[in-house]
This record gives structure tokens, sequence and C-alpha cells, in this order.
């Protein structure tokens, strides 16, 4: 969609229907961090109040942020071991690694002070500077639509920021860590965008910005279950998308495994753990399951948005995973009729829409785990998420041991115990 739309569309406080350009897309210059980071921008020492935002938020990034540590994890000897494996040299220079690591916008668009040791930095969130850098502070009010239109990402819309944070924490088809990265020694991906989005503020970390009255008056504002949602929403879309695309299936003999159930493969044989699930359809044991945590949330979040799309979804979600038995052609036709569904709840879902049915949602999540469907771990994980936000948001703070308890349980992956996470989320559900 246009800019011009846009900003026509920001000031109605509604954006989620528009896809903005991502930060490494586009044509505009970053500038780099350091063009932020003066005391009077955004470097000062501590938090002021004399402005709308934090001022301290370069401190934040660098003291607070694994953002900011990114390259330096390039070189690191987890790094070095996984590119001499991969054999591509040093990680600090292979594309494929700074591609999520840094801000890798071509040399063209770096301004004077970019430096790509910065890691991801500001503007690989908030969008090259080139054309806002100048005005994006102006006073007596911050404009904010024509910001957005002069390039700044709208970090602050869940439906963008989601596919923001995915670009690296699931990957696209430009970049992706492939199960030849994973095999290499790379860390497994799982994201969730209101539990990730909040891991800023935990382990004693710090967000580098804060929702106030001053925040409301320039940008709506949103409940986490509203950014649950359109993040379970975008990654569902955005791993259907994957396997639309010609990576998936290179004509190798094997697909693109990264997009799989990497426990499906990577479990104990001692301890037979498959069970027939209710979305698996008749699929039956011994097949590869792609990863579909986030679909498996989306059905969740269909069940108390509208029953008739749900079952609809259910359906889809169980051919998805018969056809993994046929063809590459089967599994993509079910992902576009996963897709059309995705569509149609997205459709259904606005900032209010959840706004009552918390309770009902949590109650379906319990009531689904308690009956086994979530044991696999990828469902299980993002099960716990789901649950844990919606536990907070609801505000039951009786809760709270018994979802340590059930996050304990999915500390470590290699002794992860199905029925364990089973009896723990039915516990919760008592
Ligand atoms: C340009 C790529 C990129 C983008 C965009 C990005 N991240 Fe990250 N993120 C990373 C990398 C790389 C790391 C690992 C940093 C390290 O430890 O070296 C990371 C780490 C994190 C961590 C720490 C995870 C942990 O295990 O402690 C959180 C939380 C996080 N990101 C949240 C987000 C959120 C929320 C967004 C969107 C607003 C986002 N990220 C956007 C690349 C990115
Ligand atoms: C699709 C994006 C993507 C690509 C490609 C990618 N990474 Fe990562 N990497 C991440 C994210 C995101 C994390 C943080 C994961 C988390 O904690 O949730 C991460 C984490 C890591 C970690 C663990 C960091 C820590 O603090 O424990 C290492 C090491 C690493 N990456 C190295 C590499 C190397 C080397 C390459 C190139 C071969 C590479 N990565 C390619 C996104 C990517
Ligand atoms: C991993 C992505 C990411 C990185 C890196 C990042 N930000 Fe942010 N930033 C966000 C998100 C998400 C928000 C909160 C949502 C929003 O935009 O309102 C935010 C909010 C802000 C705000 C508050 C906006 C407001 O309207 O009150 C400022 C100011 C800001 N960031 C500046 C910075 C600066 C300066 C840096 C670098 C030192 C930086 N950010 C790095 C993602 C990021
Ligand atoms: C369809 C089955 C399958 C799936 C799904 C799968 N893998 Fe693998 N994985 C394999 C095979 C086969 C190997 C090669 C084993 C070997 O080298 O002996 C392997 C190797 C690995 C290794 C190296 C093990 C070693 O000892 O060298 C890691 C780490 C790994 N995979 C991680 C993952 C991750 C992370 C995922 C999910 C994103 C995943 N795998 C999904 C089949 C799978």
């Amino acid at each position: 969609m246009s800019k011009m739309n846009r900003l026509v569309c920001c000031a109605l406080f509604f954006c989620a229907t528009v896809s903005a350009e991502l930060p490494d897309q586009g044509a505009d210059r970053h500038m780099g961090v350091a063009t932020c980071a003066a005391s009077q921008c955004h470097g000062s020492a501590a938090p002021r109040d004399s402005s709308g935002v934090m001022q301290n938020e370069y401190v934040t990034w660098t003291r607070d942020d694994p953002h900011s540590k990114a390259y330096a994890t390039l070189s690191s000897d987890a790094s070095r071991a996984i590119a001499a494996r991969l054999g591509i040299g040093s990680a600090t220079a292979a594309k494929i690694c700074l591609d999520c690591h840094a801000d890798n916008v071509p040399a063209a668009r770096r301004g004077e002070k970019f430096q790509l040791s910065d890691g991801v930095g500001c503007e690989a969130c908030h969008g090259g500077a080139e054309r806002w850098l100048s005005t994006h502070y102006n006073t007596p009010a911050v404009d904010h639509a024509a910001n957005l239109a002069a390039g700044l990402y709208p970090t602050g819309e869940p439906e963008e920021r989601a596919r923001l944070c995915l670009s690296c924490h699931l990957g696209t088809a430009d970049k992706f860590a492939t199960h030849r990265i994973m095999a290499a020694g790379h860390p497994r991906l799982s994201f969730e965008l209101d539990t990730f989005t909040e891991l800023w503020r935990t382990a004693g970390r710090q967000p580098h910005y804060r929702v106030d009255a001053d925040y409301a008056s320039r940008k709506a504002t949103y409940s986490h279950s509203y950014v649950w949602a359109e993040g379970v929403i975008a990654e569902a879309r955005a791993r259907m998308g994957l396997v639309l695309h010609r990576n998936f299936d290179s004509g190798a003999m094997f697909p693109e495994l990264g997009l799989y159930d990497c426990h499906a493969c990577h479990r104990s044989m001692k301890s037979v753990q498959w069970r027939a699930l209710p979305r698996h359809g008749n699929a039956g044991p011994g097949l590869p399951y792609l990863n579909d945590g986030a679909l498996v949330m989306s059905l969740a979040l269909a069940r108390v948005v509208d029953a008739t799309l749900a079952s609809g979804f259910q359906e889809r979600l169980a051919e998805l995973h018969v056809s993994g038995s046929r063809d590459v052609a089967s599994i993509r036709t079910a992902a576009r009729r996963l897709l059309e569904s995705l569509d149609a709840l997205d459709r259904k879902l606005g900032p209010a829409t959840l706004a009552q049915r918390e309770p009902q949602l949590l109650r379906e999540l319990l009531a689904t785990g308690a009956k086994g469907n979530y044991i696999d771990y990828v469902s299980a994980e993002q099960a716990f998420m789901a649950v844990q936000m919606l536990v907070f948001e609801i505000g039951d703070t009786s809760l709270n041991a018994r979802l340590d308890t059930l996050g304990d349980a999915l500390s470590d992956d290699e002794r992860y115990s199905p029925a364990r996470f089973r009896s723990l989320l039915a516990q919760l559900g008592e």
C-alpha cells in the first residue's frame, strides 16, 4: 500500500491491514546507531521526563538488550564452530549470519556513522532514518503519521511488529536458519510476540520505552492478548508462506527440515511418544510433522472467536499433516487453504475482540491441553507462553507458582516429559 494510504489510516489509529516495508528492504539509508546516541537525543545516562520518550534508549539497548550483542555473538566460540562446520569462513563476514545478527543493508544504504558491528541496531527495527532523522522529534507535537510516511517502521502495531521480529526469529525466504545451519550447532528458534516483547522486562532487563499517557496520546495501545493473537497469526502465515516458497522443496530428497517439528525426529526411541491427535487427522505415526505451534494457537484463538471458522480450520490443519505422506503439491494446497482460514480469522479479530473473552481463551487452552493435544514440544512451548500471558493479563496471581512449575517442565527439551506437561496443564485448569 502506498505511503499516502498509510498516513491516512494511521491518522485513524488503525494500521492493522497495512504492510510497511521491512527495515532491511526499501531505499532509505541507515545512518548508524551513533547518529541516535547523542546525549540530548537517545543517549542520556538516565531516563528523562522532559520529553515524551525516555531518551536513555541507547544506554538501555547497550546494557540490557541482547540485540546490541548480536554481532559480537558471531565471534564467539559457538559461532566459530558453526561457521567451520558449514565451511563459510568467518561468521562475522558471512552474509547468511550477518543478515540476522546485524543491520546488514547493502553498502549504498549505509550512512557515514553506520557500523556493522553495532549488531541489531536502532534502524534494524525502526527503519532507515535517512528521511525521518531530522524531523522525528519535532516539537511541540510529534507527528507520528508524518514519521511513518518518511520511513519510520510501525513497531507499535502488533501485526507489523510481528512481521519485523519474525523476519529474524523465524526467518524469511531470503534469510533462513536452515536445518543445515541448525545441524552445524545453531540454537533452535522459537518465538511468541508478546512474550518476546516482554522478555525485555525480565532478568533484570529494562525495556527501552514506556507505554504511558504521552505514548497513548501519540499511538494506539493494545492488550497483551491482542499482541499475542496477531503474533500467532503472523507466525502461522509466515510459516505457510515459507512452505509455499521454492526453498521448501528445492528438488532434493528431503524438504527443508528447518520448517518441521525438530522433536518429531530428534527424540528418544525408547519411549514411544506418538499419540493420535485430532489435529493430525488420520496421518498416523512415523511422519515428521511440520512445526504447527503457531497454527495450533491460531486454532485455539479461532475456537473462541468463531466456532464455524474453527472447525474448518481444524480440518485444514489435519489436511496439512495427512498430506505429509503424499506429496509436496498436496502439502501446498493445504497450506493455501490454511492461509485463507488465517485471513478469515484475522478479519474477525479487532483490538477489542478478546477483551471479554480472555478467561474463555484460557479455559480453552487448559481444556484442550488437558486432553493431551499440546504434548508435542512446540505446541507445549506455545501453550505455556499463551497461558502465562493470559494469567498475567487476567491478573490471577494465585496461579503464579503453578505457572513456574509448568515453565520448568519445558526448560530442557531433552528431558521433556509429555505426560508430565499434560498433567500440569490439567492441574492449572482445576
Ligand atoms: C535483524 C534481526 C532481528 C530482528 C528484526 C529482531 N531480532 Fe530479536 N534477536 C536477534 C538475534 C540475532 C538475537 C540473538 C542475540 C545474541 O544473543 O547474539 C535476538 C535476541 C532476542 C531476544 C533474546 C532472546 C533470549 O533468549 O534471551 C529477544 C527477547 C528478542 N530478540 C526479541 C525481539 C523482538 C520482540 C523483536 C521485534 C520487535 C526482535 N527481537 C527483532 C535478531 C533480531
Ligand atoms: C534467520 C535469522 C538467523 C540466521 C540466518 C542466523 N541466526 Fe543466529 N540467531 C538468530 C536468533 C533470532 C537468535 C536468538 C535465538 C533466541 O535466543 O531465541 C540467534 C542465536 C544465535 C547464537 C546463540 C547466541 C547466544 O547468545 O546464545 C549463535 C551462536 C548464533 N545465533 C550464531 C549464528 C551464526 C554463526 C549464523 C550464521 C551461520 C547465524 N547465527 C545465522 C537468528 C539467526
Ligand atoms: C529489536 C527491535 C528494536 C531495536 C533494536 C530498537 N528498538 Fe526501539 N522500539 C522497538 C519496539 C518494539 C518499541 C515499542 C513499540 C513502539 O514502537 O511504540 C520501541 C520503542 C522505542 C521508542 C519509544 C517510542 C514512543 O513512541 O514512545 C524509542 C524512542 C525507541 N524505541 C528508540 C530506539 C533507539 C534509539 C534504539 C537504538 C539504541 C532502539 N529503539 C532499538 C523495537 C526496537
Ligand atoms: C525429518 C527428520 C528431522 C527433522 C524434522 C529435524 N532433523 Fe535435525 N537431523 C536429522 C538428521 C537425519 C540429521 C543428521 C544426523 C547425523 O548427522 O547423524 C540431523 C542432524 C541434526 C543436528 C546435528 C546432530 C549431530 O549430532 O550432528 C542438529 C543439532 C539438528 N539436526 C537440529 C535440528 C533442529 C533444530 C530441527 C528443527 C528446526 C531439526 N533438527 C529437525 C533429521 C531431522
